[in-house]
């Protein structure tokens, strides 16, 4: 589902995020220097940085803050019978067909209706094949042996290892409906075509809750749960006219469900999905339930009812939210003059001039505009000279900050260019360390977004830091 990107007004495009997410080591090609691994990114220093932020402001949405949703961890490899009461086996597929020409793979249901009627590619005007049902989980065998008997399917959604282990954790952990199971983990599709960047990857992770409800109150949970879910990228200060509904129409339901609305967003290639919110009805545990012959009935201990749990899903990709964020937060902005460091108290005055980031007055920033609580690095430590003593008493100073925030220390180059490196970090706070912090104990203080220059005494700096990140409710 993406619409064209005609509504899109962003100065964001593919490319330059893709090629600043590398330029600063968020993302890399897989296996680079062998061509490359369709479909698979490594992460770099900052992008499992930024992963592992993202990753906990959900845990701690999820799990921290609802009394009734705990968290698991299951395994990637399950047990084959899993896929086939799951319906993955049988359902799990795309529509394919092929160039006999020029050997392009396209997804059926994604190439212009008079193409594949008049069997035309669209690339080439070559033959394309008939339409093939194309299952995208990738299979291998466990052992030795290479048999039917041994297969094992890279999991394609990490939602079916917690209905595996809902008695387990009803048992354990004595939950009472309505309750959920939060987890955060890899899977796998064999996607047919990945293009724009990480977006579609065959490799990805997803943030997945299953909240288990008494049938007849699934509707109710439904719209809870879709409001809640709405909730949490305000707080996240992401661009809410960026953000909007796409409710599944009966061609696009999944085999399982029985409402589906997607989150999507507004990325540079149009509008696109970003989470799911299911109503997977009993379909789930009724399934496991006779594949398995475990009874999966719930029973209430204090009317002795029984029933198959409903089950309402949020199912949100965290490789898909890293790359929403940095669309998001990606932009870029003439910048006429900035402040030179530790000229004065309070604010600092002057000019860069032409110790600007490049070396002139008029200049163009790129900068990452995330939440100070999402950014990869929350605060940098630049001594404005490397000489006497400045860059040992910038040291301490990043040392006594990093037991509380994510740190870097930056003592290349002039500090406009430091700025301009931190700026396309996403950094939200640089720690300017000059003469006056060895006379008097104050540093500059410069805001990522309006760089704006505050003094600050040393002793007050963590605290203020502090401040800044709670306060901070949008990013902009
Ligand atoms: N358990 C339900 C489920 O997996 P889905 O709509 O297929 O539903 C949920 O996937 C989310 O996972 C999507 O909204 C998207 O954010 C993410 N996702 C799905 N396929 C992906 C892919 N190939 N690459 C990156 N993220 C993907």
């Amino acid at each position: 589902m993406s619409d064209t990107a005609n509504d899109y007004q962003g100065v964001a495009t593919m490319d330059k995020i893709s090629s600043l997410a590398k330029r600063r080591g968020f993302i890399f090609q897989s296996s680079e220097i062998y061509g490359g691994q369709s479909g698979a990114w490594d992460y770099g220093p900052l992008g499992i940085e930024l992963k592992n932020r993202i990753m906990g402001f959900w845990w701690k949405e999820m799990t921290q803050l609802h009394d009734d949703i705990v968290g698991l961890d299951a395994a990637i490899l399950m047990h084959s019978r899993v896929w086939e009461a799951s319906g993955h086996v049988e359902n799990f597929t795309d529509p394919l067909v092929d160039c006999k020409k020029c050997k392009s793979r396209f997804r059926a249901d994604q190439i212009p209706e008079e193409n594949l009627s008049a069997k035309k590619c669209p690339d080439c005007g070559g033959e394309l094949t008939d339409v093939r049902k194309f299952n995208l989980m990738f299979k291998s065998h466990i052992g030795a042996i290479e048999d039917e008997a041994n297969i094992v399917y890279l999991r394609p959604e990490t939602a079916q290892g917690i209905y595996v282990n809902y008695k387990n954790i009803i048992q354990s952990n004595r939950m009472k409906i309505p309750f959920g199971i939060a987890q955060v983990g890899k899977a796998f599709r064999n996607e047919i075509v990945t293009k724009n960047f990480i977006f579609r990857s065959r490799e990805f992770e997803q943030m997945e809750m299953q909240f288990f409800v008494k049938p007849g109150t699934d509707e109710e949970w439904f719209n809870e749960w879709k409001k809640r879910r709405w909730a949490f990228y305000e707080k996240l200060g992401v661009k809410m006219d960026h953000l909007r509904w796409h409710q599944h129409g009966p061609d696009e339901l999944a085999h399982y469900a029985r409402d589906a609305y997607d989150i999507q967003y507004l990325f540079p290639m149009g509008w696109n999905e970003l989470e799911g919110i299911h109503n997977r009805t009993d379909y789930d545990l009724s399934r496991h339930s006779e594949f398995s012959g475990k009874d999966l009935q719930y029973i209430d201990q204090e009317t002795n009812e029984r029933y198959i749990p409903f089950i309402v899903e949020t199912s949100a990709g965290l490789t898909r939210t890293l790359l929403m964020l940095l669309c998001d937060a990606y932009d870029e902005e003439k910048v006429v003059s900035e402040n030179k460091p530790g000229s004065s108290e309070g604010t600092a005055s002057g000019t860069f001039g032409s110790a600007g980031a490049s070396g002139s007055a008029d200049d163009w920033r790129t900068v990452l505009r995330f939440h100070p609580a999402i950014a990869p690095i929350t605060v940098a430590v630049l001594p404005l000279m490397k000489k006497d003593g400045l860059a040992e008493l910038a040291e301490e100073i990043r040392n006594e900050l990093k037991e509380d925030f994510a740190t870097d220390y930056d003592q290349g180059g002039a500090i406009g260019r430091r700025y301009r490196r931190q700026d396309e970090a996403g950094t939200p706070f640089c720690v300017t360390i000059d003469y006056e912090s060895k006379d008097k104990g104050s540093v500059t203080l410069r805001f990522r977004d309006s760089m704006e220059q505050v003094r600050v005494n040393r002793a007050e700096l963590a605290e203020r830091l502090r401040k800044e990140i709670k306060g901070d409710q949008r990013i902009k």
